[in-house]
């Protein structure tokens, strides 16, 4: 009888919440390369759903994890641990100044979950303002801010949330009120498209914020860690946020959540107004330090930031003149290629004829959220293979 293969198990076992891409089965992984179980190589330019940010495997994280796991991976809340104090230093050492506390956590969803309680809690409102298209994850609180009805569906009710349009300040003003705890954004909007806050929408959220008491919580889960060109996407918006929330390029590889908060709700919180048992484990603490020296210590925010730009110039350049592409944006490495048709086909065949994996976001759009240490050689192989598959598409 033929062998179960890996692909095989997991249909059978996992099956049922993702549709998969292929039968590829990924054995391992070094900077912006993953590898099959047969030794075909792929370049990432999805970094893993946005994670890999210093690419697989990188050496300084994977030895700190190594170190600390033959040290102490565990150590609860209530007793104190170097590796955590050391990374929460530098983690607030990166973060923006008015943010000096942070709680930690294990993923992205649980960083907004979080958020809401202690907005709730700070406010002793219950309602949240969201964005359509905004995605904060797919826990009952994240789920609630999150836009997408297909996501939702099954799920409801949910928290009392209004969802306004993304970038239309009067609409933002009209739904903020004084029953608002929060107004839950992100700066740039990854899973539905890459699209950009304006500067008007984004300090209007703000402005409503403070006027009437609610507090504005941006969603940095994807944009954070120099994805976008600077340490954190609020950077180029000038907005201060009551509460930010990371995950994603937080632990360097590490599944790890945090969200960041003012002194002034740093006052309202007791002993046991939240918590974790894994959040802030030795181990998590270790990798994400390793992480935040990569990031400052290679210069690899200012490094997205040209990175981006030259590879979105590429992109055009290479695509020029193609009718199936309706736009190129995005800011540092944090790109979309919007099509005029279905982007699932070209996902599939960059994945198995060209070697190059990508992310969609939305029907439409192709996402490249490639890792920061991507090399010059590495975003012109990807450029050309993107040219070539959507170039393949029957017209
Ligand atoms: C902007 C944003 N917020 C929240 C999340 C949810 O994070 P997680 O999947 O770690 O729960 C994601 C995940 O893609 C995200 O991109």
């Amino acid at each position: 009888m033929a062998q179960t293969t890996h692909a095989q198990i997991e249909e059978r076992v996992l099956g049922g919440t993702t549709a998969r891409r292929g039968d590829i089965v990924i054995v391992s992984g070094e900077g912006c390369w993953v590898y099959d179980e047969d030794g075909k190589k792929y370049l990432d330019l999805g970094s893993a759903q946005g994670v890999a940010m210093l690419g697989h495997c990188h050496a300084g994280v994977t030895e700190a994890i190594q170190e600390q796991a033959a040290t102490l991976t565990l150590c609860p809340s209530y007793l104190y641990n170097d590796k955590r104090a050391e990374f929460a230093k530098a983690l607030v050492d990166v973060l923006p100044k008015h943010l000096p506390h942070v709680f930690l956590a294990n993923s992205g969803a649980e960083a907004i979950d979080g958020a809401l309680k202690f907005a709730r809690l700070f406010t002793r409102r219950s309602a949240f303002v969201a964005t359509t298209r905004g995605f904060h994850g797919r826990t009952m609180g994240a789920l609630s801010v999150t836009w997408e009805p297909k996501y939702r569906e099954g799920f409801e009710p949910l928290l009392a949330t209004a969802h306004v349009q993304f970038n239309d300040a009067a609409a933002l003003d009209k739904a903020v009120t004084d029953k608002t705890a929060a107004v839950v954004l992100e700066v740039v909007q990854g899973e539905s498209g890459v699209n950009i806050g304006t500067p008007d929408f984004l300090k209007t959220a703000q402005q409503v914020c403070r006027e009437r008491g609610a507090l504005l919580i941006v969603d940095e889960i994807q944009t954070g860690f120099g994805r976008t060109g600077k340490w954190f996407a609020v950077e180029h918006t000038g907005i201060e946020p009551d509460i930010m929330c990371l995950a994603k390029g937080l632990g360097g590889g590490f599944p790890m959540g945090a969200f960041a908060y003012t002194k002034t709700i740093r006052e309202v919180l007791t002993p046991g107004a939240h918590g974790s048992t894994f959040g802030g484990s030795p181990l998590a603490c270790a990798a994400g330090l390793a992480a935040i020296q990569a990031y400052r210590d290679e210069g690899l925010i200012k490094r997205s930031g040209i990175l981006g730009a030259n590879m979105r110039n590429q992109l055009r350049g290479a695509l020029e003149g193609v009718a199936l592409v309706r736009d190129i944006r995005g800011l540092g490495l944090m790109i979309a290629v919007e099509l005029r048709t279905k982007v699932a086909p070209v996902l599939k065949s960059l994945m198995l004829s060209h070697g190059v994996i990508a992310l969609p976001a939305g029907p439409t759009v192709l996402r490249l959220l490639p890792p920061l240490v991507i090399t010059e050689k590495e975003i012109d192989l990807g450029v050309q293979a993107i040219a070539k598959a959507i170039k393949e598409l029957p017209a």
